[in-house]
């Protein structure tokens, strides 16, 4: 027997579900720390608590978890394999065929297999800091304990589109809204539950035979068109659709439906690729060794600089509940930063992701200032100003000067050597390195750099400090481009190259978003500018080698005013009303004469060969910064890509595509990398790296 019995608290052994009486309701607490994942032994122990209670003669039960949370889901671990007996819907079979009432009662989070099991209960009861939700498509799969079922019968059917469809995670206020919970608990969960039962009467009730809520067609449709859209064609998506749109049929055979699906899809390439990620991804937060008790508190925040990128950090750390100064270098430059801020979370008001009173909140929790003095009550300032050494230099000194001794100094640099930026400052153990990428209050991915002298407090401060900005970190050492903007370097190179060689720069963009990739190479230089990078090429031109293959298109481009989206012409032309990208024959022309030059007959490259090459790129420069210690593992690398750079998440990353490609065509592939690369090509250690990968697809 897998349920723990004890007299009369509902306390349980770890791993298991503890079973309890009080007076004539059986209490059934799911304890499977961390999050109560729901694995085989927590159904195991679920339908043994349910039996324990028929023969106890239970006139109801309740069912909640221990510790943090009742579910987050079942256990993803198990998904890989064939699932051991009793399944979940088994589990829900047992309490719906109970003789009496089952209440849930939620709090925490109760998340895919979790949330499914509370509505296979007769009533819900949750904490007001629950959140409910199932985001199974998130993990490329659906739904399959009922979800799609049992949702839409108390929400209604568009709304359990739209929640399923966007994995969305509604707050318990939401939920009662919605009909998905019964009752708010203020105070004690437990207490309140048993109160629920016991001013009954609380007769059976199984959502599966509730009958659905009428429904207006017309807005069933549109739910259902719009997360079409969202979903970008992935197949779990128009599944999720097609379920709940029929869940006004029988629910024998809906049930039935809904599992055969499930049982296909979490065993599809998508949900494998996604499980690992999600594991990758909770690793990259990780160091090994480090303790992270060491990490410093931080609840006053400073940021140098409050151009376009720190602006962003400002909004960040304000939406995480920390108070920031920010610093400009005179009161014209500091007002126009503020005013920046100030319209933007109107902004956020406006479109209704902010309530008036939350930005109040932010605006009240910052302040500006033009003297580092400001800065004294600070425990981490991040400095974003110019990228060149001698200012940042400069700022650090500063900050050394006027910060207390304790206090983290972060910088947001994207490329510049840290272990040179510190040098000359006495203390430069507190110095790490924050890597935003804009706008930094919306991107997901935060470098979390380690110079050569980081302190092992500070690095861990900077990785609970991306935790609570809700970022997902990936900790790199110092290099150049760090891990993102260094494998994107070798990616931009490789897609330059191949236009040089033949290929037009809409066949190499094509081909990257036909892969997956949210934007193409140049799409993205268009819209991020190319100047910048025209600038280093410049600072960087007296040490090139002068053997290695040089693409001039970009420096002609810029040479010609066009430096992207902001001057109306790039790569593109933007020039047509709608600002959409089109291909121009001032481009073609000066790209014919770049391979004139370079003496290159073109040749045409079909979007297969284009995408193995970007992907060969990808692989082989991040093997070999892998090799050079700069990033920690294979998978954080995949976290990085997937969480920074648009690389379809659905697809698992760079490594973990390549680790579950046939390995004589990435061979190929990299040879044929090596000879367009040319002179100066650096293989890397691909095979070594991926046969080290666990992409989770065996065992
Ligand atoms: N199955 C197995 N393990 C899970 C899990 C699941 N469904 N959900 C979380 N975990 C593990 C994590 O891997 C992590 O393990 P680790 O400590 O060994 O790294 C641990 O639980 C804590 O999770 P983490 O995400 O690091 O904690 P958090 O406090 O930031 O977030 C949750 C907690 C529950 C919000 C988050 O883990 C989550 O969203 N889980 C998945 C929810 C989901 O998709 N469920 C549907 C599955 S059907």
């Amino acid at each position: 027997m897998n349920t723990h019995v004890t007299q009369d608290t509902p306390e349980a052994s770890p791993g298991t579900v503890g079973f309890a009486m009080q007076g004539d309701i059986a209490v059934l607490t799911i304890d499977n720390p961390p999050v109560n994942a729901g694995s085989h032994a927590v159904r195991r122990g679920i339908t043994d608590g349910i039996a324990a209670a028929c023969e106890a003669g239970a006139a109801g039960a309740v069912l909640m978890g221990a510790g943090r949370c009742f579910v987050a889901g079942s256990d993803l671990r198990e998904f890989g394999k064939p699932l051991a007996w009793p399944e979940l819907p088994d589990v829900i079979a047992a309490i719906e065929d109970a003789p009496f009432p089952v209440v849930a009662a939620l709090h925490g989070v109760a998340l895919g297999g979790g949330l499914e099991l509370s509505l296979g209960c007769d009533y819900r009861i949750a904490a007001p800091d629950a959140r409910l939700g199932l985001p199974e498509v998130s993990l490329g799969f659906i739904p399959g304990a009922g979800g799609t079922q049992r949702m839409p019968r108390l929400t209604g059917r568009a709304s359990a589109i739209d929640l399923i469809c966007r994995a969305a995670r509604i707050p318990a206020t939401e939920a009662l809204t919605l009909g998905l919970v019964d009752g708010l608990a203020e105070g004690d969960l437990l207490a309140a539950a048993l109160a629920f039962l016991r001013e009954g009467p609380r007769p059976k009730r199984l959502a599966r035979t509730l009958p659905p809520p009428p429904e207006d067609e017309a807005a069933i449709d549109a739910a259902a068109r719009t997360a079409l859209k969202r979903g970008k064609g992935r197949p779990n998506i128009a599944e999720a659709i097609r379920l709940v749109r029929a869940s006004d049929g029988d629910a024998g055979t809906m049930l039935a439906d809904e599992r055969a699906v499930f049982q296909r899809l979490r065993l599809s390439d998508d949900a494998f690729a996604l499980r690992y990620l999600f594991f990758a991804e909770r690793t990259a937060g990780s160091v090994d060794g480090l303790d992270m008790t060491a990490a410093l508190r931080v609840s006053a925040a400073g940021v140098i600089g409050g151009g376009t990128m720190g602006q962003g950090i400002v909004r960040a750390l304000l939406a995480a509940g920390l108070s920031v100064v920010l610093i400009e270098r005179d009161e014209a430059a500091l007002a126009t930063a503020l005013s920046g801020i100030d319209a933007s979370l109107g902004a956020q008001v406006a479109r209704g992701r902010l309530s008036a009173s939350g930005a109040e909140q932010r605006r009240a929790a910052l302040s500006g200032a033009v003297d580092y003095g400001a800065l004294s009550g600070c425990d981490l300032v991040i400095e974003a100003v110019f990228e060149e050494m001698s200012v940042k230099q400069d700022v650090l000194a500063r900050l050394e000067a006027a910060l207390p001794a304790e206090a983290i100094i972060a910088t947001n640099t994207s490329y510049l050597d840290i272990d040179e930026m510190v040098q000359g400052l006495s203390h430069p153990e507190r110095v790490l390195g924050l890597h935003f990428f804009s706008p930094a209050d919306v991107m997901k991915l935060l470098e979390v750099v380690r110079a050569a002298r980081t302190s092992d407090a500070v690095l861990a401060s900077g990785l609970k400090l991306a935790g609570r900005l809700g970022k997902q970190p990936v900790v790199a050492r110092v290099g150049e481009g760090f891990v993102g903007n260094r494998i994107y370097a070798a990616y931009r190179r490789r897609a330059e190259l191949l236009v040089l060689d033949g290929a037009a720069p809409e066949e190499v963009d094509a081909a990257a978003t036909g892969f997956g990739f949210a934007m193409g190479p140049f799409a993205v230089s268009d819209m991020s500018g190319l100047d910048i990078a025209w600038a280093m090429r410049k600072r960087q031109a007296a040490s090139r080698d002068p053997q290695a293959r040089y693409v001039t298109i970009p420096d002609r481009l810029c040479e010609a005013g066009r430096l992207g989206r902001k001057t109306g012409k790039g790569w593109y032309a933007y020039g047509s009303g709608s600002g959409a990208a089109e291909p121009d024959p001032e481009v073609a022309a000066l790209i014919d004469a770049a391979r004139a030059e370079a003496g290159v007959s073109p040749q045409s490259f079909d979007a297969g060969t284009i995408q193995r090459q970007l992907l060969a790129a990808i692989v082989n420069e991040a093997a070999c910064l892998l090799d050079e210690g700069i990033a920690q593992r294979a998978s954080d690398v995949d976290v990085a890509l997937a969480n920074g750079y648009g690389f379809p998440r659905w697809r698992g990353g760079p490594l973990y595509w390549a680790a579950t490609e046939g390995r004589a065509e990435l061979e190929a592939d990299l040879k044929a990398l090596a000879a367009a690369v040319g002179h100066g090509f650096r293989a890397g250690p691909v095979a070594e790296v991926l046969a080290g990968l666990d992409t989770g697809r065996e065992g």
